[in-house]
Protein backbone atom coordinates (compact mmCIF):
# COMPACT_ATOMS: atom_id res chain seq x y z
CA UNK A 1 0.00 0.00 0.00
CA UNK A 2 2.89 2.21 -0.66
CA UNK A 3 0.68 4.15 -2.86
CA UNK A 4 -1.02 5.94 0.13
CA UNK A 5 2.03 6.91 1.03
CA UNK A 6 2.14 10.64 2.24
CA UNK A 7 -1.58 11.07 0.90
CA UNK A 8 -3.51 13.45 3.03
CA UNK A 9 -6.55 11.33 4.43
CA UNK A 10 -9.32 12.12 6.30
CA UNK A 11 -11.62 9.41 8.25
CA UNK A 12 -15.10 10.32 9.16
CA UNK A 13 -16.31 8.07 11.46
CA UNK A 14 -19.95 7.81 11.44
CA UNK A 15 -22.46 6.63 14.98
CA UNK A 16 -23.11 3.41 14.15
CA UNK A 17 -21.86 -0.05 15.86
CA UNK A 18 -19.35 -0.60 13.37
CA UNK A 19 -17.77 2.63 14.31
CA UNK A 20 -15.26 0.20 16.08
CA UNK A 21 -14.02 -1.03 12.83
CA UNK A 22 -13.02 2.22 11.82
CA UNK A 23 -10.41 1.75 13.95
CA UNK A 24 -8.89 -1.13 12.16
CA UNK A 25 -9.26 1.25 9.22
CA UNK A 26 -7.32 3.72 10.57
CA UNK A 27 -4.74 1.43 11.67
CA UNK A 28 -4.00 0.07 8.22
CA UNK A 29 -4.11 3.72 6.53
CA UNK A 30 -1.76 4.95 9.29
CA UNK A 31 0.60 1.91 8.98
CA UNK A 32 -0.02 2.44 5.18
CA UNK A 33 2.07 5.80 5.80
CA UNK A 34 -1.10 7.98 4.75
CA UNK A 35 -1.14 11.59 6.76
CA UNK A 36 -4.72 10.30 8.12
CA UNK A 37 -6.77 12.78 10.24
CA UNK A 38 -10.21 11.69 11.55
CA UNK A 39 -13.36 13.21 12.52
CA UNK A 40 -16.03 12.21 14.11
CA UNK A 41 -19.74 12.72 14.71
CA UNK A 42 -21.67 12.79 18.12
CA UNK A 43 -23.23 9.34 17.74
CA UNK A 44 -19.79 8.04 16.38
CA UNK A 45 -18.21 8.79 19.84
CA UNK A 46 -20.51 7.02 21.66
CA UNK A 47 -19.30 4.06 20.17
CA UNK A 48 -15.53 4.69 20.12
CA UNK A 49 -14.15 7.38 22.31
CA UNK A 50 -11.83 9.74 20.39
CA UNK A 51 -8.74 9.11 22.71
CA UNK A 52 -8.67 6.14 20.41
CA UNK A 53 -8.05 7.11 16.87
CA UNK A 54 -6.37 9.60 18.65
CA UNK A 55 -3.66 6.67 19.82
CA UNK A 56 -4.10 5.23 16.11
CA UNK A 57 -2.86 8.42 14.24
CA UNK A 58 -1.46 10.72 16.38
CA UNK A 59 -3.60 13.68 16.42
CA UNK A 60 -6.96 14.14 18.20
CA UNK A 61 -9.70 13.50 15.68
CA UNK A 62 -12.36 16.85 15.58
CA UNK A 63 -15.13 16.03 17.24
CA UNK A 64 -16.41 19.33 17.88
CA UNK A 65 -17.81 21.59 15.89
CA UNK A 66 -18.94 24.40 18.47
CA UNK A 67 -15.62 23.88 20.28
CA UNK A 68 -13.63 27.33 20.27
CA UNK A 69 -10.11 25.55 20.74
CA UNK A 70 -10.77 23.14 17.78
CA UNK A 71 -11.99 25.47 15.55
CA UNK A 72 -8.89 27.61 16.20
CA UNK A 73 -6.54 25.47 15.58
CA UNK A 74 -7.83 23.81 12.60
CA UNK A 75 -11.02 24.52 11.85
CA UNK A 76 -13.70 22.44 9.54
CA UNK A 77 -13.05 24.17 6.43
CA UNK A 78 -9.18 23.91 7.22
CA UNK A 79 -9.58 20.50 7.97
CA UNK A 80 -11.55 19.86 4.35
CA UNK A 81 -8.83 22.12 2.30
CA UNK A 82 -6.37 19.64 3.74
CA UNK A 83 -7.47 16.52 2.91
CA UNK A 84 -6.97 15.03 -0.75
CA UNK A 85 -9.76 12.44 0.28
CA UNK A 86 -12.26 11.13 2.33
CA UNK A 87 -13.47 7.98 3.76
CA UNK A 88 -16.78 8.14 5.62
CA UNK A 89 -16.53 4.37 7.70
CA UNK A 90 -19.26 3.18 8.68
CA UNK A 91 -21.67 6.01 6.83
CA UNK A 92 -24.93 4.90 8.73
CA UNK A 93 -28.11 5.41 7.41
CA UNK A 94 -28.97 8.59 9.14
CA UNK A 95 -25.56 10.13 7.88
CA UNK A 96 -26.11 9.18 4.16
CA UNK A 97 -29.44 11.28 4.70
CA UNK A 98 -27.55 14.41 5.98
CA UNK A 99 -24.93 14.25 2.96
CA UNK A 100 -27.99 14.22 0.36
CA UNK A 101 -29.10 17.13 2.12
CA UNK A 102 -26.76 19.22 2.81
CA UNK A 103 -26.34 19.39 6.20
CA UNK A 104 -23.70 20.88 8.16
CA UNK A 105 -24.40 20.28 11.42
CA UNK A 106 -21.54 18.25 13.03
CA UNK A 107 -18.00 18.72 12.21
CA UNK A 108 -18.53 15.64 9.68
CA UNK A 109 -21.39 16.97 7.41
CA UNK A 110 -19.80 20.65 7.87
CA UNK A 111 -16.15 19.40 6.75
CA UNK A 112 -17.73 17.16 3.88
CA UNK A 113 -20.01 19.47 2.33
CA UNK A 114 -16.58 21.39 1.57
CA UNK A 115 -14.89 18.66 -0.42
CA UNK A 116 -16.52 17.73 -3.92
CA UNK A 117 -18.03 13.91 -3.25
CA UNK A 118 -16.22 12.79 -5.89
CA UNK A 119 -13.25 12.88 -3.35
CA UNK A 120 -15.61 10.72 -1.12
CA UNK A 121 -15.41 6.95 -0.52
CA UNK A 122 -18.69 5.97 1.94
CA UNK A 123 -18.97 2.40 3.89
CA UNK A 124 -22.15 2.36 4.27
CA UNK A 125 -23.15 0.09 7.35
CA UNK A 126 -26.98 -0.43 8.53
CA UNK A 127 -29.51 -3.34 9.42
CA UNK A 128 -30.42 -5.39 6.24
CA UNK A 129 -34.16 -3.54 6.10
CA UNK A 130 -32.80 -0.12 6.89
CA UNK A 131 -30.30 -0.73 3.77
CA UNK A 132 -33.10 -2.11 1.34
CA UNK A 133 -35.44 0.79 2.14
CA UNK A 134 -36.71 3.27 -0.79
CA UNK A 135 -35.34 6.29 1.39
CA UNK A 136 -31.97 5.04 1.75
CA UNK A 137 -31.67 3.86 -1.72
CA UNK A 138 -32.69 7.14 -2.85
CA UNK A 139 -30.28 8.65 -1.02
CA UNK A 140 -27.74 6.61 -2.02
CA UNK A 141 -28.61 6.93 -5.83
CA UNK A 142 -28.46 10.35 -5.47
CA UNK A 143 -24.89 10.83 -3.57
CA UNK A 144 -23.26 8.52 -6.50
CA UNK A 145 -24.58 10.90 -9.36
CA UNK A 146 -23.50 13.88 -7.45
CA UNK A 147 -19.79 11.15 -7.76
CA UNK A 148 -19.40 9.96 -4.36
CA UNK A 149 -17.76 6.65 -4.41
CA UNK A 150 -18.99 3.08 -2.75
CA UNK A 151 -17.51 0.69 -1.26
CA UNK A 152 -19.56 -2.49 0.23
CA UNK A 153 -22.26 -3.52 2.06
CA UNK A 154 -21.17 -6.67 2.37
CA UNK A 155 -23.76 -9.45 3.12
CA UNK A 156 -23.36 -11.15 6.28
CA UNK A 157 -24.47 -11.30 10.10
CA UNK A 158 -25.48 -8.13 11.40
CA UNK A 159 -24.46 -6.81 15.24
CA UNK A 160 -28.34 -8.08 16.29
CA UNK A 161 -27.46 -11.73 15.61
CA UNK A 162 -30.59 -13.22 13.77
CA UNK A 163 -30.31 -10.61 10.96
CA UNK A 164 -28.25 -11.95 7.90
CA UNK A 165 -28.35 -9.52 4.70
CA UNK A 166 -26.49 -6.83 2.58
CA UNK A 167 -25.48 -3.79 5.08
CA UNK A 168 -22.63 -5.10 6.76
CA UNK A 169 -19.54 -2.66 6.60
CA UNK A 170 -16.83 -3.89 4.09
CA UNK A 171 -13.96 -5.14 5.85
CA UNK A 172 -11.42 -2.78 6.90
CA UNK A 173 -8.55 -4.02 4.26
CA UNK A 174 -11.62 -3.84 1.51
CA UNK A 175 -11.98 -0.16 2.21
CA UNK A 176 -8.41 0.79 2.36
CA UNK A 177 -7.71 -1.20 -1.22
CA UNK A 178 -10.95 0.96 -2.30
CA UNK A 179 -8.99 4.18 -1.15
CA UNK A 180 -5.99 2.93 -2.66
CA UNK A 181 -7.68 2.60 -6.10
CA UNK A 182 -9.22 5.97 -5.84
CA UNK A 183 -6.56 8.41 -4.60
CA UNK A 184 -4.10 6.77 -7.62
CA UNK A 185 -6.40 7.95 -9.68
CA UNK A 186 -6.22 11.55 -8.51
CA UNK A 187 -4.19 14.47 -10.04
CA UNK A 188 -0.73 15.57 -8.81
CA UNK A 189 -0.62 16.84 -5.22
CA UNK A 190 -0.80 20.13 -4.31
CA UNK A 191 2.10 18.92 -2.01
CA UNK A 192 4.19 18.44 -5.12
CA UNK A 193 3.56 21.97 -6.35
CA UNK A 194 4.51 23.43 -2.89
CA UNK A 195 7.37 21.78 -2.84
CA UNK A 196 8.29 23.05 -6.26
CA UNK A 197 7.50 26.67 -4.99
CA UNK A 198 10.18 26.18 -2.37
CA UNK A 199 12.77 24.77 -4.61
CA UNK A 200 12.62 21.51 -2.43
CA UNK A 201 11.91 19.32 -5.43
CA UNK A 202 13.71 19.67 -8.66
CA UNK A 203 11.43 20.89 -11.16
CA UNK A 204 11.42 18.05 -13.04
CA UNK A 205 8.75 19.06 -16.18
CA UNK A 206 6.81 15.36 -15.31
CA UNK A 207 6.01 16.95 -12.05
CA UNK A 208 4.79 20.45 -12.67
CA UNK A 209 2.49 19.20 -15.98
CA UNK A 210 -0.93 19.43 -13.98
CA UNK A 211 -3.17 17.58 -15.91
CA UNK A 212 -6.90 18.51 -16.64
CA UNK A 213 -9.03 17.89 -13.57
CA UNK A 214 -11.77 20.08 -15.34
CA UNK A 215 -14.41 17.42 -15.11
CA UNK A 216 -14.60 16.27 -11.69
CA UNK A 217 -17.48 14.28 -10.84
CA UNK A 218 -19.56 15.50 -13.81
CA UNK A 219 -21.54 12.31 -15.16
CA UNK A 220 -21.03 11.81 -18.90
CA UNK A 221 -22.12 9.00 -21.64
CA UNK A 222 -20.07 7.37 -24.43
CA UNK A 223 -21.30 5.15 -26.59
CA UNK A 224 -18.28 3.21 -28.84
CA UNK A 225 -18.13 0.36 -31.45
CA UNK A 226 -20.00 -0.97 -33.89
CA UNK A 227 -23.76 -2.12 -33.74
CA UNK A 228 -24.37 -5.63 -35.00
CA UNK A 229 -27.68 -6.11 -36.43
CA UNK A 230 -28.63 -10.10 -36.70
CA UNK A 231 -30.56 -11.82 -39.41
CA UNK A 232 -30.00 -14.89 -37.37
CA UNK A 233 -27.99 -16.02 -34.38
CA UNK A 234 -25.15 -16.55 -36.63
CA UNK A 235 -25.19 -13.52 -39.61
CA UNK A 236 -24.93 -9.98 -38.77
CA UNK A 237 -25.08 -6.59 -40.56
CA UNK A 238 -22.18 -4.32 -38.66
CA UNK A 239 -19.36 -2.08 -39.83
CA UNK A 240 -15.62 -1.78 -39.43
CA UNK A 241 -15.70 0.35 -36.31
CA UNK A 242 -13.08 -0.94 -33.50
CA UNK A 243 -14.60 1.24 -30.50
CA UNK A 244 -10.83 2.72 -30.01
CA UNK A 245 -12.55 6.39 -30.51
CA UNK A 246 -14.83 6.09 -27.91
CA UNK A 247 -12.55 3.88 -25.63
CA UNK A 248 -10.23 6.78 -25.62
CA UNK A 249 -12.75 9.00 -25.08
CA UNK A 250 -14.07 7.36 -21.77
CA UNK A 251 -10.61 7.03 -20.88
CA UNK A 252 -9.55 10.45 -21.44
CA UNK A 253 -12.74 11.68 -19.57
CA UNK A 254 -12.16 9.48 -16.56
CA UNK A 255 -8.77 11.05 -16.16
CA UNK A 256 -10.04 14.17 -15.35
CA UNK A 257 -12.38 13.02 -13.23
CA UNK A 258 -15.62 12.72 -14.71
CA UNK A 259 -17.91 9.60 -13.95
CA UNK A 260 -18.50 7.66 -17.53
CA UNK A 261 -20.84 5.21 -18.37
CA UNK A 262 -19.51 3.77 -21.63
CA UNK A 263 -22.17 1.80 -23.77
CA UNK A 264 -20.41 -0.15 -26.15
CA UNK A 265 -21.22 -2.38 -29.13
CA UNK A 266 -19.32 -5.27 -30.13
CA UNK A 267 -15.88 -4.25 -29.41
CA UNK A 268 -12.77 -6.94 -29.21
CA UNK A 269 -10.37 -4.57 -27.38
CA UNK A 270 -10.25 -4.04 -23.63
CA UNK A 271 -12.26 -1.40 -22.13
CA UNK A 272 -10.48 1.30 -19.96
CA UNK A 273 -10.60 0.68 -15.95
CA UNK A 274 -12.32 2.42 -13.86
CA UNK A 275 -15.71 3.72 -15.68
CA UNK A 276 -18.95 2.10 -15.30
CA UNK A 277 -19.40 -0.52 -18.74
CA UNK A 278 -22.84 -1.66 -20.38
CA UNK A 279 -22.87 -3.78 -23.23
CA UNK A 280 -25.16 -2.86 -26.40
CA UNK A 281 -25.19 -5.54 -29.43
CA UNK A 282 -27.71 -3.58 -31.78
CA UNK A 283 -29.12 -0.50 -32.01
CA UNK A 284 -32.30 -0.95 -30.34
CA UNK A 285 -30.46 -2.04 -27.32
CA UNK A 286 -28.01 0.77 -27.50
CA UNK A 287 -31.27 3.47 -27.84
CA UNK A 288 -32.65 1.56 -24.88
CA UNK A 289 -29.75 2.33 -22.49
CA UNK A 290 -29.11 5.49 -23.88
CA UNK A 291 -32.36 6.49 -23.03
CA UNK A 292 -32.94 5.30 -19.71
CA UNK A 293 -29.64 7.04 -18.46
CA UNK A 294 -29.43 10.28 -20.28
CA UNK A 295 -31.68 12.01 -17.90
CA UNK A 296 -28.31 11.48 -15.56
CA UNK A 297 -25.90 12.89 -17.77
CA UNK A 298 -24.43 16.56 -18.36
CA UNK A 299 -22.29 15.27 -21.56
CA UNK A 300 -22.99 12.52 -24.24
CA UNK A 301 -20.38 11.76 -26.62
CA UNK A 302 -22.53 9.21 -29.55
CA UNK A 303 -18.90 7.95 -31.27
CA UNK A 304 -20.62 4.31 -31.63
CA UNK A 305 -21.11 3.23 -35.04
CA UNK A 306 -24.59 2.72 -34.90
CA UNK A 307 -25.73 0.65 -37.95
CA UNK A 308 -28.87 2.69 -39.58
CA UNK A 309 -31.00 -0.42 -40.53
CA UNK A 310 -31.63 -3.80 -39.95
CA UNK A 311 -33.19 -6.74 -41.40
CA UNK A 312 -37.15 -6.70 -41.11
CA UNK A 313 -36.98 -10.05 -39.56
CA UNK A 314 -34.71 -12.26 -37.04
CA UNK A 315 -35.09 -15.75 -36.93
CA UNK A 316 -34.21 -17.34 -33.91
CA UNK A 317 -32.80 -20.06 -35.74
CA UNK A 318 -30.04 -20.41 -38.18
CA UNK A 319 -31.83 -19.85 -42.03
CA UNK A 320 -31.00 -22.39 -44.26
CA UNK A 321 -29.30 -20.88 -47.63
CA UNK A 322 -31.54 -20.62 -50.02
CA UNK A 323 -31.09 -22.50 -53.44
CA UNK A 324 -30.13 -19.02 -55.69
CA UNK A 325 -30.59 -15.03 -54.86
CA UNK A 326 -32.30 -13.32 -52.14
CA UNK A 327 -33.75 -10.22 -51.31
CA UNK A 328 -33.24 -8.55 -47.64
CA UNK A 329 -35.65 -6.19 -46.61
CA UNK A 330 -34.30 -3.68 -44.29
CA UNK A 331 -35.96 -1.34 -41.52
CA UNK A 332 -34.34 2.02 -40.28
CA UNK A 333 -33.07 1.68 -36.85
CA UNK A 334 -33.57 4.26 -34.07
CA UNK A 335 -31.11 7.49 -34.60
CA UNK A 336 -30.55 7.47 -31.00
CA UNK A 337 -28.58 10.55 -30.99
CA UNK A 338 -31.55 12.45 -33.49
CA UNK A 339 -33.80 11.13 -30.57
CA UNK A 340 -32.08 12.99 -27.88
CA UNK A 341 -31.60 16.04 -29.83
CA UNK A 342 -35.79 16.24 -30.06
CA UNK A 343 -35.61 15.08 -26.43
CA UNK A 344 -33.63 17.99 -25.16
CA UNK A 345 -34.07 20.66 -27.51
CA UNK A 346 -36.68 22.63 -25.65
CA UNK A 347 -35.33 21.22 -22.30
CA UNK A 348 -33.05 22.68 -19.11
CA UNK A 349 -30.81 21.54 -17.80
CA UNK A 350 -29.85 19.58 -20.71
CA UNK A 351 -27.17 17.31 -21.63
CA UNK A 352 -24.50 18.54 -24.06
CA UNK A 353 -25.07 16.73 -27.39
CA UNK A 354 -21.75 15.59 -29.03
CA UNK A 355 -22.30 13.38 -32.54
CA UNK A 356 -19.96 11.97 -35.11
CA UNK A 357 -20.13 12.27 -38.13
CA UNK A 358 -17.52 9.45 -40.23
CA UNK A 359 -17.95 11.16 -43.96
CA UNK A 360 -16.21 9.94 -46.86
CA UNK A 361 -16.86 13.15 -49.34
CA UNK A 362 -17.92 16.88 -48.29
CA UNK A 363 -16.71 16.35 -45.16
CA UNK A 364 -17.81 19.89 -43.36
CA UNK A 365 -20.78 20.09 -45.09
CA UNK A 366 -22.34 16.85 -44.48
CA UNK A 367 -21.09 17.53 -40.89
CA UNK A 368 -22.65 20.91 -40.61
CA UNK A 369 -25.92 19.35 -41.86
CA UNK A 370 -26.24 16.83 -39.53
CA UNK A 371 -25.15 19.07 -36.57
CA UNK A 372 -28.31 21.36 -37.05
CA UNK A 373 -30.42 18.32 -38.43
CA UNK A 374 -30.04 16.45 -35.40
CA UNK A 375 -29.66 19.26 -32.69
CA UNK A 376 -26.14 19.01 -31.66
CA UNK A 377 -23.78 21.10 -29.75
CA UNK A 378 -20.43 19.99 -31.08
CA UNK A 379 -20.10 17.21 -34.15
CA UNK A 380 -16.89 15.52 -34.36
CA UNK A 381 -16.18 15.27 -38.37
CA UNK A 382 -14.12 12.51 -39.77
CA UNK A 383 -12.69 11.56 -43.05
CA UNK A 384 -12.54 7.97 -42.92
CA UNK A 385 -11.45 7.46 -46.20
CA UNK A 386 -7.81 9.17 -45.38
CA UNK A 387 -5.19 6.76 -44.83
CA UNK A 388 -4.29 6.14 -41.76
CA UNK A 389 -7.02 7.69 -40.02
CA UNK A 390 -10.97 6.86 -38.96
CA UNK A 391 -11.89 3.16 -38.50
CA UNK A 392 -9.56 1.21 -36.68
CA UNK A 393 -6.36 3.17 -37.06
CA UNK A 394 -4.08 4.72 -33.72
CA UNK A 395 -4.19 8.20 -35.45
CA UNK A 396 -6.75 10.63 -35.84
CA UNK A 397 -7.95 13.66 -37.42
CA UNK A 398 -11.30 15.59 -36.79
CA UNK A 399 -12.64 18.86 -37.36
CA UNK A 400 -15.13 19.98 -34.72
CA UNK A 401 -17.59 22.16 -35.19
CA UNK A 402 -20.12 23.83 -33.16
CA UNK A 403 -23.50 24.99 -33.35
CA UNK A 404 -22.10 27.94 -32.03
CA UNK A 405 -20.27 28.55 -35.25
CA UNK A 406 -16.98 27.22 -34.04
CA UNK A 407 -14.45 25.13 -35.89
CA UNK A 408 -11.11 23.16 -34.62
CA UNK A 409 -8.77 20.86 -36.30
CA UNK A 410 -7.51 18.18 -33.82
CA UNK A 411 -5.46 15.38 -35.07
CA UNK A 412 -2.98 12.86 -32.98
CA UNK A 413 -3.09 9.78 -31.33
CA UNK A 414 -7.11 8.84 -30.76
CA UNK A 415 -6.53 9.67 -26.63
CA UNK A 416 -4.85 13.21 -27.66
CA UNK A 417 -8.04 13.85 -29.86
CA UNK A 418 -10.38 13.03 -27.46
CA UNK A 419 -8.63 15.22 -24.97
CA UNK A 420 -9.15 18.23 -27.29
CA UNK A 421 -12.69 17.23 -27.57
CA UNK A 422 -13.46 17.11 -23.94
CA UNK A 423 -11.63 20.54 -23.78
CA UNK A 424 -14.27 22.00 -26.08
CA UNK A 425 -16.90 20.05 -23.79
CA UNK A 426 -15.49 21.28 -20.52
CA UNK A 427 -15.01 25.01 -21.62
CA UNK A 428 -18.95 24.47 -22.46
CA UNK A 429 -19.97 22.89 -19.58
CA UNK A 430 -18.14 25.57 -17.64
CA UNK A 431 -20.26 28.62 -19.27
CA UNK A 432 -23.40 26.55 -18.15
O1 LIG B 1 -26.26 10.07 -39.57
P1 LIG B 1 -24.99 9.44 -39.16
O2 LIG B 1 -25.09 7.95 -38.96
O3 LIG B 1 -23.79 9.81 -39.98
O4 LIG B 1 -24.72 10.10 -37.74
C1 LIG B 1 -23.63 9.76 -36.98
C2 LIG B 1 -23.88 10.13 -35.55
O5 LIG B 1 -25.18 9.75 -35.13
C3 LIG B 1 -22.93 9.38 -34.64
O6 LIG B 1 -22.67 10.20 -33.51
C4 LIG B 1 -23.73 8.14 -34.27
O7 LIG B 1 -23.30 7.59 -33.04
C5 LIG B 1 -25.14 8.67 -34.21
N1 LIG B 1 -26.17 7.71 -34.64
C6 LIG B 1 -27.15 7.32 -33.76
N2 LIG B 1 -28.13 6.44 -34.13
C7 LIG B 1 -28.17 5.94 -35.39
C8 LIG B 1 -27.19 6.34 -36.30
C9 LIG B 1 -26.20 7.23 -35.90
O8 LIG B 1 -27.13 7.78 -32.62
N3 LIG B 1 -29.12 5.08 -35.72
Amino acid sequence: MSELQGRRLLLCVGGGIAAYKACEVARLFAKAGAELRCAMTPAAQRFVAPLTFQALTGRAPATDLFDAAQELAAGHIALADSAEFVIVAPTTADLLARLRGGFADDVVTATLLAIPPARWLLAPAMNEKMWASPAVQENLATLIARGANIVGPGVGEMAERAHVGPGRMAEASEIVAAACALVARLPETPRIVDALATGSVAAAPHLIEQRAWDLEGVPVLVTAGPTREHLDPVRFLSNPSTGRMGFALAQAARDRGARVLLVAGATEIEPPAGVEFVRAESAAEMASVVDVRAGEMRAIVMAAAVSDQRPAERASHKVKKPDGDELLRLVRTPDILAGLGARYAQATPRPLLVGFAAETEHLEEHAREKLARKQLDLIVANDVSAAGQGFAAKDNRVVVLGRDGSRVELGGPKLAVADGIWDLVASRLSRE
